[in-house]
């Protein structure tokens, strides 16, 4: 919390930055407007077919993508979770916890990069580096490989869909991909307003729209058809607790350091998430994270990259606060300062993050085919 002339320095800058705001009409300072979201992009080089997405639906759903075949996709993107993992830090590979919050993987198809410091730049590139990271599916390519040539379902599939004669493990995460590209949400109360449905949006979530637009201006980041400039920003979620207080949370956050290659000092002393820095070994990235969409949050509880906050009235809270602190706050984003909304104005604000969302996406756990033994080919 910020206490003392601190606060009363920030309120000070904050009225100076909010007075243009409040002359500026909505989706000013050419932030792109709010907009319905349309199909998502195709790469040419993987097309959809209703084949693969059945195979990439299998896969996904199949812990033998992974080290000792008990963790799938599935595991931390689970359909009864918003598609993500209901805890602050996400569940990790049996013996270890991972260091970041599980995000959903509805609407993942549209982003340009991935990750919560868009370390991936495809679905088809994200999908291997989940499978094989050590806190995460820990999987071995050759081990993985083997296993799906054992199952006849998958050689008839990978046959049938890419030529392979045996299972070629690219090909299983281009399946997966395929498949995530129809795990997207379209047509949500705000989607259907913003098509011409007037009272799709009730009185409040219009009240909360306009704040969204005008005074809370959160336009600023969460803008688009996504919600989401994709840009980077530290805007003061506080350090995980657990990485205090949980020995297997401490674990992964030490190894994350040594694995991204930061310098000995920071190695020993660092205690917090630095973000984009991990990319970019930029000082001023420390603590930046990719804006993310504020699709299926409904669902997504808890929220931000490190799960610090668990409800969307705690979120609201928190901005409206002037964002919280961390290590990195020579970075924290001058876009982030207190907002002055009162509680009507929160809950209107909230009313409308729920718009965000549509139904629940469910689908039933498809059946996975058994190993069979290969005949001997000399017989
Ligand atoms: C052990 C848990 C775990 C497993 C297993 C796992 N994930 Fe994830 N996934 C995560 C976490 C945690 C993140 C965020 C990590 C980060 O940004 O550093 C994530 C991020 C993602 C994202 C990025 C979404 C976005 O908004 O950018 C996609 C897509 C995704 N996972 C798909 C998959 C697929 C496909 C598989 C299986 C091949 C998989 N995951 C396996 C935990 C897991
Ligand atoms: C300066 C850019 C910026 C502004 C302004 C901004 N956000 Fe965000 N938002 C972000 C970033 C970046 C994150 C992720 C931060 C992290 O995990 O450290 C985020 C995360 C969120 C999340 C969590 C989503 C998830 O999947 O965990 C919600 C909800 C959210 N913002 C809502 C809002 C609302 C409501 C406003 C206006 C009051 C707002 N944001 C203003 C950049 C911004």
């Amino acid at each position: 919390m910020l206490k003392g002339h601190k606060e009363t320095l920030i309120s000070a800058v904050a009225l100076v930055v909010a007075l243009p705001l409040f002359a500026a009409p909505a989706g000013a300072d050419n932030n792109p407007p709010l907009a319905p979201l349309g199909d998502p992009p195709i790469p040419a080089d993987n097309p959809q077919t209703p084949e693969k997405i059945e195979l990439g639906r299998m896969l996904f759903f199949d812990p033998r993508l992974g080290g000792d075949a008990s963790t799938a996709c599935s595991s931390c993107h689970n359909q009864e979770q918003g598609w993500g993992f209901s805890d602050d830090l996400s569940r990790g590979y049996p013996g270890t916890v991972h260091w970041r919050n599980s995000q959903t993987v509805i609407n993942s198809a549209y982003y340009g990069k991935l990750f919560w410091v868009g370390a991936a730049s495809s679905l088809e590139r994200q999908a291997p580096s989940a499978a094989k990271g050590a806190v995460a599916g820990n999987g071995e390519n050759d081990v993985m490989e083997a296993r799906l040539a054992f199952i006849p379902e998958y050689r008839e599939a990978f046959r049938s869909v890419f030529g392979d004669e045996w299972p070629k493990i690219g090909n299983a995460w281009r399946a997966i991909a395929s498949f995530e590209r129809t795990l997207v949400q379209t047509d949500t109360p705000l989607d259907r307003y913003l098509r011409g449905e007037e009272e799709a949006l009730s009185e409040q979530q219009l009240r909360g729209k306009a704040l969204f637009e005008g005074k809370a201006n959160c336009i600023e980041c969460h803008n688009g058809p996504m919600a989401t400039d994709e840009r980077y920003y530290n805007i003061g979620v506080p350090p995980a607790p657990r990485w205090e207080e949980d020995a297997l949370a401490q674990i992964t956050f030490r190894y994350e350091q040594y694995a991204k290659g930061v310098t000995e000092e920071l190695y020993r002393f660092i205690k917090d998430d630095a973000g984009l820095y991990y990319r970019t070994k930029q000082k001023e990235d420390m603590g930046k994270f990719r804006t993310p969409s504020l699709r299926y949050t409904l669902y997504t509880a808890p929220y931000m990259h490190n799960g610090a906050l668990w409800d969307l009235t705690e979120v609201v809270e928190f901005y409206n606060n002037g964002g919280g602190e961390n290590e990195f706050g020579h970075n924290l984003s001058p876009l982030i300062r207190p907002l002055g909304l009162n509680d009507d104005e929160i809950e209107d604000l909230v009313a409308f993050l729920e718009a965000f969302s549509g139904p629940e996406i469910r689908m039933t756990v498809p059946e996975l085919p058994a190993y069979q033994p290969l005949p001997d080919p000399a017989e």
